[in-house]
């Protein structure tokens, strides 16, 4: 495999998994980011997320001198053939995609192309469908108004989606299910797709909207299932049905598969609410009503709370009862909490008037940051503890929500004759009504 010349514009999950592995990968690659601490720490090789086996990947490319970081534009377009957007595109108040950053990113690549290039603009954002069409006129006209000549033969638009989990992103990189790769011209889509030749993955080959559209789909479609079995595992507790062996026989179905089939409290993270949401808003500003996308969000924004409904069947009254809280972040292996099940969660039981102690293994810094008020306006009553027992000491009923592994090895006799409410099925219903009050997701 012949090494590229790759720039990767954001230093995020996706932006620093998909730079560090193309390294890795023996290509050369500059990171660029405009936050200058973040590319100090960079440069050492110090990551600053918490994601499983990058730290090695990114050092082991350092030592080969495939990879190196830079706030420079200039320096990051010179010295590069192929330029990975990788920058945050977060829900705005209406649920559309806030494209500022990758708009902000095609302006600066436009100011350093020059008269002779021919630069291949890649989108790893998550963007509106129809948003790499748009980018060819925008960044067409920038060229213009700087009087390059031939604007449109000196840069082409790729969409080649991320599929990325967090806590398993450099695997899933590394041995990805299948790399789908968009463009209007199919020479250059098959440009992209060699530069994951080693990996020799599935590849799909397809025009700019449909790549768009596959990843909207493919998030849309795992809630969906999420939500769906959610449902189910609701009915399940009204019928004395286990949803647990209800999933697993649905899985065995190949139609179906036994995957995103696990019943809890609902879904969050970076990606599935904030893909759902655009994507309604795109439906709709076409003329479309996607009333199953928008139950899917509508069960899910209730199911966040559904270990407090069934907390209030053994406690009807929180007030001044104090409230174990294992796990905060958006599931385990990650330090992060945005759209986490437990935000809601925490923030209800506070109004009802109970006290938390909260514990998560990795993501306490971040979670005091997401109640940073809720910390200035109840005080004593919102407490983050550094270990999980801590967290029950003079505790009357514990809620979890985030399945870490250190949680499902627990010494049983630190539960005993507490109100469990298990919001991910990690524990034996019948192991666990030995000794305490226990509750869980679609299971009787
Ligand atoms: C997701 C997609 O999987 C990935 O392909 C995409 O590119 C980015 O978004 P991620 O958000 O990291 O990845 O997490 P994922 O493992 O997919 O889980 C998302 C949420 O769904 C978590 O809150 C998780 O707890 C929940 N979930 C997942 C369930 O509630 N049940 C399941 O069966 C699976």
């Amino acid at each position: 495999m012949s090494s590229k010349r790759i720039a990767v514009i954001g230093t995020g999950y996706v932006g620093l998994v998909s730079g560090a592995c193309f390294a890795y990968l023996g290509h050369k690659v500059i990171g660029l980011d405009i936050d200058e601490k973040k590319i100090e720490l960079l440069r050492k090789g110090e990551v600053p997320i918490y994601e499983p086996g990058l730290d090695r990947i990114l050092r082991r490319a350092l030592e080969r001198g495939n990879i190196e970081f830079t706030t420079d534009y200039e320096y990051a377009v010179k010295n590069s053939d192929f330029i990975f957007i990788a920058v945050g595109t977060p829900s705005k108040e209406d649920g559309s995609a806030d494209l500022s950053y990758v708009e902000s990113a095609y302006k600066s690549i436009a100011e350093y192309i020059g008269n002779e290039d021919f630069k291949i603009i890649v989108n790893k954002s998550t963007v509106p469908v129809g948003t790499g069409r748009w980018a060819k006129e925008f960044i067409k006209s920038l060229l213009e108004k700087r009087g390059i000549k031939n604007p449109e033969e000196r840069f082409e638009i790729v969409s080649n989606p991320e599929f990325l989990r967090e806590g398993k992103a450099v695997e899933d990189f590394m041995k990805p299910d299948r790399v789908v790769v968009g463009a209007d011209n199919r020479d250059i889509a098959g440009m992209v797709a060699s530069l994951y030749e080693k990996l020799q993955p599935a590849m799909l080959i397809t025009d700019l909207p449909t790549a768009e559209m596959i990843k909207y789909a493919s998030n849309s479609f795992l809630a969906t299932k999420i939500s769906f079995i959610n449902e189910i595992a609701n009915i399940c507790e009204k019928l004395g049905a286990d949803v647990t062996v209800v999933a697993r026989g649905m899985g065995l179905d190949h139609r179906i598969s036994p995957y995103f089939l696990n019943a809890g409290c609902g879904f969050g993270g970076s990606c599935f609410p904030k893909d759902v949401k655009a994507l309604i808003h795109t439906a709709k500003s076409v003329g479309e009503e996607p009333k199953l996308l928008s139950s899917v969000m509508k069960v899910n924004e209730k199911q966040k709370l559904r270990p407090i409904e069934k907390l209030l069947k053994h406690i009807p009254e929180l007030k001044d009862k104090t409230i174990a809280v294992w796990g905060l972040a958006f599931k385990p292996e990650t330090d992060d909490m945005r759209e986490a099940p437990s935000i809601p969660l925490v923030r209800k039981l506070l109004s009802l008037g109970a006290k938390v102690k909260a514990y998560d293994p990795v993501a306490m810094e971040n979670a005091k940051k997401v109640f940073k008020e809720e910390i200035k306006t109840f005080g004593e009553k919102l407490l983050f503890v550094d270990d999980k027992y801590e967290a029950l000491e003079g505790a009357d009923a514990l809620i979890l929500i985030t399945e870490w592994n250190e949680f499902k090895e627990v010494e049983f006799d630190k539960l005993k004759g507490k109100v469990i409410i298990d919001g991910r099925n990690i524990w034996e219903p019948s192991v666990m009504r030995q000794f305490c009050v226990y509750e869980s997701i679609g299971r009787v």
